[in-house]
C-alpha cells in the first residue's frame, strides 16, 4: 500500500513515520510536509534512507501540489496530522491555522475525492470539546460531547472534523477521526510545555508556569497514540470518532515539579507569569470506545514515560540545539 503521512516531520507525525516504515517494509510511507517552523528533516534522520520511505515538501493548502502528489503517488491511504499545532500562536496569529488546519484540511479531501482512496484519516484533538471544570473529576469527554472551542485552533481543528464528516456524509468518503489528549515524548517542539521546561531546567533557566499552574491536562506517550492510529485506520469503522486518552490527568505544576526532580533542579526556577487568554482548565478524555471496539490500551504510564522522555532530551541534546539556535532550518 502507498500511504501519505502529512506533517510527518513534525512531533507526532514523525513518531509515527519511524513506527509505520519499521513495520510495514512492504507498504511506501509517504511523508508530505511543508517544513514550516514546527517541521525537521532532523526528525526524519532515522528513516530519511530506508527503501520503503520517500519525502516530499509540500503545503497541503496547495491545491495544484496535492494533485500532483496523488498522481505521482496513487496513494491508499492518508493520514492527516499536518496543522498548525500551537495555542499560543493560535491567539497571536489565526490566519494561518484557518488556512492549514481548515482549507488545507478540504484540499486533501477534495484530491481524495478525484482519485479515489481506501481512507482518509483526520488526526484530531480533544480541545474540539473545550474544557472540563476542576471541581467535577467526575467528568470525562466521550465522542458524544458537544464541540465546544476555546481557541483558534481548537476551532479550526474542529471545523476541520465537521468537514471531514461532511465528505463522509455527502461524498461517502471513507473517513476516520481520532481526537486525543496531550501528547508527550521524543522530538516534541521545544515550545510546548514539557520539552519546554526539560530544557530550560536542564539550562537552568526559569520555568514559566502559566496562571496558578492548576490547570489539568490527560498525558499520553507519543507511540501509544501512534499505535491507536495504526488500529484506527485498519479496524476503525468508517464514519466514527474515536476519542484516545490514557486517564493520565495531571496539574501543571505537577508535571514541572516532577521534571524538576528527575533533573535533580530546585524548585525556585519555577515562575508564574500571565495566564494564556482563554486557558482551558482541564481536559480528560473516556477512550471506552476505542477501548472495547478496537482492543486498544496505553502501553506506557506517565512515571515510566516521563523518564524516557527526559533521558531522550538528555541523549538528544543536538536535536534540540539546532532548533534553539535555528540551524534545523538550514538543512530544510
Ligand atoms: P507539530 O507542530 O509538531 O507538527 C506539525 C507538522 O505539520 C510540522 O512538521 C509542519 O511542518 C507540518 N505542517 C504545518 N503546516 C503545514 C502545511 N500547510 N502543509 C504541510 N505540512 C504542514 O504538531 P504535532 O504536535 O505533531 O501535532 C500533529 C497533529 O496532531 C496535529 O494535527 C495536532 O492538531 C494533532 N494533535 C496534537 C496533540 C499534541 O499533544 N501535540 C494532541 C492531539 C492532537
Ligand atoms: O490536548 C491536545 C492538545 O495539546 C493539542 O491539540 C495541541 O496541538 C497541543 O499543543 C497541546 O495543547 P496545550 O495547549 O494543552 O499544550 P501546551 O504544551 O501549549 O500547554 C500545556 C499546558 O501547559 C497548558 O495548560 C498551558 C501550560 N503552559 C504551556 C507553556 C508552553 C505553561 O504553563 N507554560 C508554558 O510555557
Amino acid at each position: 500500500m502507498n500511504i501519505i503521512v502529512t506533517g510527518g516531520a513534525g512531533f507526532i507525525g514523525g513518531n509515527f513515520v519511524h513506527m509505520m516504515v519499521a513495520k510495514y517494509p512492504e507498504d511506501h510511507i509517504i511523508c508530505v510536509d511543508a517544513l514550516t517552523y514546527a517541521g525537521n528533516l532532523e526528525t526524519l534522520e532515522p528513516v530519511k534512507d530506508k527503501p520503503n520511505f520517500s519525502f516530499v515538501k509540500a503545503d497541503i493548502a496547495d491545491r495544484q501540489a496535492v494533485y500532483e502528489i496523488f498522481e505521482q503517488y496513487k496513494p491508499d491511504i492518508i493520514i492527516n496530522f499536518a496543522a498548525e499545532s500551537h495555542v499560543d500562536r493560535s491567539i497571536e496569529n489565526p490566519e494561518i491555522f484557518l488556512r492549514t488546519n481548515i482549507m488545507g484540511t478540504a484540499i486533501l479531501m477534495d484530491a481524495c475525492r478525484k482519485y479515489g482512496i481506501q481512507r482518509y484519516h483526520q488526526v484530531s484533538t480533544d480541545e474540539v470539546y473545550g474544557d472540563l471544570p476542576l471541581d467535577r473529576p467526575d467528568l470525562f469527554f466521550t465522542e458524544e460531547t458537544p464541540i465546544h472551542t476555546s481557541s483558534p485552533y481548537s476551532s479550526s481543528k474542529a471545523s476541520a472534523d465537521l468537514l471531514v464528516l461532511a465528505y463522509h456524509r455527502t461524498y461517502g468518503l471513507p473517513v476516520t477521526i481520532s481526537r486525543c489528549s496531550n501528547n508527550y515524548g521524543p522530538y516534541h517542539f521545544p515550545e510546548k510545555l514539557i520539552p519546554l521546561m526539560i530544557i530550560n531546567a536542564f539550562n537552568n533557566k526559569q520555568l514559566p508556569v502559566y496562571g496558578d499552574g492548576k490547570n489539568v491536562r490527560d498525558w499520553l506517550y507519543v507511540e501509544d497514540h501512534c499505535e491507536a492510529i495504526d488500529l484506527i485506520i485498519r479496524k476503525g469503522r468508517v464514519g466514527e470518532v474515536y476519542n484516545i486518552g490514557g486517564h493520565n490527568e495531571r496539574a501543571n505544576i505537577d508535571v514541572v515539579k516532577t521534571i524538576l526532580s528527575a533533573l535533580r533542579k530546585d524548585e525556585s526556577l519555577i515562575t508564574y507569569v500571565t495566564d494564556r487568554p482563554g486557558h482551558d482548565q482541564r481536559y480528560a478524555i473516556d477512550p471506552t470506545k476505542i477501548n472495547n471496539e478496537l482492543g486498544w490500551l496505553p502501553k506506557t504510564s506517565f512515571n515510566e514515560g516521563i523518564k524516557k522522555t527526559i533521558q531522550w532530551y538528555m541523549d538528544n541534546q543536538d536535536w534540540w540545539e539546532h532548533i534553539i539556535s535555528g540551524e534545523y532550518k538550514r538543512t530544510n
